[in-house]
């Protein structure tokens, strides 16, 4: 793959973590508990009862953390704040000492000369707050736009890009319908009122971020899938059509067009009549947006079945799963970033997240050979830098993860890190695909000063 002066001046070259992934020290600083927390200590939650408590442990190593990230060759870093080490019961009182973590941590970037990306919202909601109803209380949208207002209060001088939330889809319907992540709800109607709330919260932080006069540039994180019909049969057209509502458009089409897309009162008929969409809400959540955020895993052929009375559609299983069950499959990549462009907006797209999890060991020479993930990022790159080139305005690309850590429902099990971490000794050892991206950094000049950069 040739990389010479192939992209703009500015473009991100980053990798991204999320807190409750990697920070450990849960208890410590003030930091109140998170439905993460309640949520992985429930038996049978999370594979083989592993937890968060300790993770990376990055809370007390993030200097030399981010001593690898310069190792690695960034010039960017996508991270989240955990909403309860700022707030420990999601309002009220601020937490000084878990506002001070991010401000020393920010500080140690930009000393490092690497551009912080802040996430507010990884999933990781205060547990008191969810004692009152959690992302189903629309009360919850409002706690936090506090939260963001006071982050931002605090941050916002010394950081370029905001990050609302990062894949309510997730947050919504695996949190709330599948029952697989935190708060382990299975129920459809209460759903598909915390996608409106988590969406209504992020037009509401938004607006808070713009009141404060925020100097950086703000938006939000998708994950899009790329769906497609099995077949030209009427019935899997339409099946593809569902699943992507599902899917993409409850999300983008608030997000982007101010509205629910036409299909989706039809959809959720016998589940909810939406009676939660108060008036002004649509507005609020199609706050005017600096850029976009697209997380990519998953491509998708729909086909009909009617077993599924409910959805009525099924993915035709890949052909070659990976150990997360989906494919590796780069042209979706360059599918979705061409559908963000053509049909939804002119923001300029990040790719904020794209990997692949792998059971990776450490061979007798200390090595961690995942050609496989080498492959994947490699493809990846390749895929999004297609887009860019067909003229999809695409400013940066953050490989998930920078280190490996706690996978959520799979906990450690399933490793996604460029540096592979070891548990017991918190050792971080890079791998194949760290050396592979740093020579690719490299190569473009990630870390050149811009002057260099603009040179011909
Ligand atoms: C995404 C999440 C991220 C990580 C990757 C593998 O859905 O945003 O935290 O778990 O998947």
């Amino acid at each position: 793959m040739n990389s010479e002066n192939t992209y703009p001046p500015g473009f991100l070259w980053g990798a991204a973590t999320a807190a409750y992934q990697i920070e450990g020290a849960v208890a410590e600083d003030g930091r109140g508990p998170s439905i993460w927390d309640t949520f992985s200590h429930r038996p049978g939650a999370v594979l083989r009862g592993d937890t968060g408590d300790i993770a990376c442990d990055h809370y007390h190593r993030w200097e030399s953390d981010l001593d690898l990230l310069v190792e690695l060759g960034v010039n960017s870093y996508r991270f989240s704040v955990a909403w309860s080490r700022v707030l420990p019961t999601g309002a009220g009182a601020v937490n000084q000492a878990g506002l001070d973590f991010y401000g020393r941590l920010v500080d140690g970037l930009l000393e490092r000369d690497i551009t912080p990306m802040v996430t507010l919202y990884h999933w990781d909601l205060p547990q008191a707050l969810q004692d009152v109803g959690g992302w189903a209380n629309r009360d919850t949208a409002d706690r936090f736009a506090d939260y963001a207002g006071i982050v931002h209060r605090s941050l916002g001088d010394r950081v370029p890009y905001w990050l609302t939330l990062n894949e309510p889809y997730c947050s919504a319907f695996v949190g709330h319908l599948e029952g697989r992540h935190a708060p382990g709800i299975r129920d459809e109607a209460t759903a598909v009122t915390a996608l409106h709330h988590l969406l209504l919260a992020h037009g509401k932080g938004v607006q808070t971020l713009r009141a404060d006069g925020v100097s950086g540039q703000v938006g939000i994180t998708l994950n899009l899938t790329s769906v497609r019909a099995g077949s030209d049969a009427q019935e899997d057209v339409e099946a593809a059509r569902r699943l992507d509502l599902f899917e993409n458009r409850m999300f983008l089409d608030p997000v982007l067009r101010g509205q629910y897309p036409d299909d989706a009162r039809a959809f959720y008929d016998g589940v909810t009549g939406f009676e939660f969409v108060h008036d002004g809400d649509l507005e609020t959540i199609n706050a005017p947006l600096d850029y976009f955020g697209v997380n990519y895993y998953e491509r998708h052929a729909a086909v009909a079945d009617p077993r599924d009375p409910v959805r009525g559609w099924a993915k035709v299983p890949p052909a070659e799963p990976t150990i997360s069950g989906i494919s590796v499959e780069p042209v979706g990549l360059k599918e979705i970033l061409h559908r963000v462009a053509d049909e939804y907006t002119t923001l300029p797209l990040i790719v904020t997240e794209t990997g692949q999890a792998l059971f990776d060991y450490v061979d007798p020479e200390r090595e961690i050979n995942d050609a496989e993930r080498v492959h994947f990022y490699r493809s990846h790159i390749e895929a999004a830098t297609e887009a860019m080139n067909d003229g999809v305005d695409l400013v940066g690309f953050f490989p998930w993860s920078f280190m490996d850590n706690f996978e959520w429902a799979w906990g450690y099990g399933h490793r996604f890190g460029m540096y592979f971490v070891d548990y017991a000794t918190q050792e971080r050892i890079p791998k194949q695909s760290a050396h592979w991206y740093a020579s690719w950094l490299r190569q473009v000049g990630a870390r050149e000063p811009l002057s260099a950069l603009q040179v011909p």
